[in-house]
């Protein structure tokens, strides 16, 4: 559970009218006052009138979505308020963060999978339309790059794909890895305020010294243009990573355990999948590209530092010294002759 502030005496009314879809769906209009007044109380009575219900009838919808593991406070005087969320996401919640952020993409919630990315490409070989996000609670086979696996248990993290389909020259997207952690890693620091933040060349989120994050993107590419892709993203949120496996529990880290408190993961997921269809816009865009080498450097993890590349043909070390337009890695070596690493393992040298 992640409790919300303590709420005050104010009772929040939501000013606006009401949309056909919220006419259509009074549970979603029923989150979306109880989010817009988090931690304030939001009048029975108002959600009453404007759904053309009953108190009782208001009363039952509340105790639905309690049943749906959200805690939400009834007092008698101001109403009802959102006071606490469960750890694991529950569908009518993230619903009404999405449309918070303004994003009304069909999303696939599941209970366990192999692998999001997996399910993502099995829904577009099935004709389901872009954009789409698939989410689930854990995976059995969640994976990273180069064939590692992804640490995936139930409770507390993130494992989500954006599936798109860009039908655009490969050229445009080939920083969009990097520009999605650039994003997304700069989206939690100002959300998280923690300032270790940053992101290791290609895909790593980090925070102190740890790795908090992944990104994983696999394309169906075709004649040199990307037909689909899936994002995919692992993110370790409210997790102890006390109980990770041996050989990666020393190296990885949460949100909760560097910050001393939990998120909200609801919230959270639906700014994330604002924050990466953004960035997507921006390949198209040519933003990404225009900017990616400067807004890299404010967040690089591997800037200054002494590495060791490695990508089965070569070796190199020096110190690491920023990305190029390409988003090669810039490796200069001791005697001032500079290479650029591109895929490949690089690997801190201490
Ligand atoms: C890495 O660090 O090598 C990338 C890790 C990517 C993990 C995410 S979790 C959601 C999506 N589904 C997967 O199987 N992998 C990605």
């Amino acid at each position: 559970m992640s409790q919300y502030p303590l709420g005050k005496k104010k009772v929040f009314k939501p000013v606006g009218s009401l949309s056909p879809s919220v006419q259509k769906n009074p549970d979603s209009f029923l989150l979306s006052c109880l989010l817009q007044a988090s931690p304030n109380y939001v009048s029975g009575n108002y959600i009453a009138e404007r759904l053309k219900m009953s108190r009782v009838g208001i009363w039952a919808r509340v105790d639905k979505l309690r049943k749906a593991g959200l805690l939400i406070e009834a007092s008698q005087n101001r109403g009802y308020r959102l006071s606490a969320e469960p750890n694991l996401l529950v569908r009518p919640l993230l619903e009404a963060w999405l449309k918070e952020c303004g994003i009304d993409y069909p999303f696939f919630l599941l209970e366990n999978t192999d692998s999001t990315n997996s399910e993502a490409e099995r829904l577009l070989a099935n004709g389901q339309e872009t954009p789409f996000v698939v989410i689930s609670h854990q995976q059995e086979t969640g994976r990273g790059r180069r064939g590692r696996k992804w640490h995936s248990p139930k409770g507390g993290n993130l494992y989500l794909s954006i599936a798109l389909k860009p039908n655009v020259a490969l050229v445009k997207f080939r920083n969009f890895t990097l520009w999605q952690g650039v994003s997304i890693g700069k989206f939690l620091k100002n959300h998280t305020g923690i300032e270790s933040l940053s992101v290791k060349w290609p895909n790593d989120l980090i925070c102190e010294n740890k790795k908090i994050g992944g990104m994983l993107t696999e394309a169906s590419i075709d004649c040199d243009q990307v037909r689909s892709m899936v994002f995919g993203i692992g993110l370790n949120v409210n997790s102890s990573t006390s109980h990770f496996p041996n050989d990666i529990r020393e190296s990885s880290t949460s949100l909760m355990e560097i910050s001393g408190t939990s998120w909200r993961i609801h919230e959270l997921t639906a700014k994330i999948i604002k924050v990466s269809l953004q960035a997507s816009q921006e390949c198209l865009d040519g933003k990404a590209d225009h900017m990616l080498v400067t807004e890299w450097e404010k967040m690089d993890f591997l800037l200054g530092k002494k590495v060791k590349f490695q990508n089965g043909i070569k070796t190199f070390s020096g110190t690491a010294s920023g990305i190029d337009n390409s988003g090669g890695l810039i490796i200069t070596s001791k005697d001032g002759k500079v290479q650029i690493a591109h895929a490949g393992e690089v690997s801190l040298i201490r």
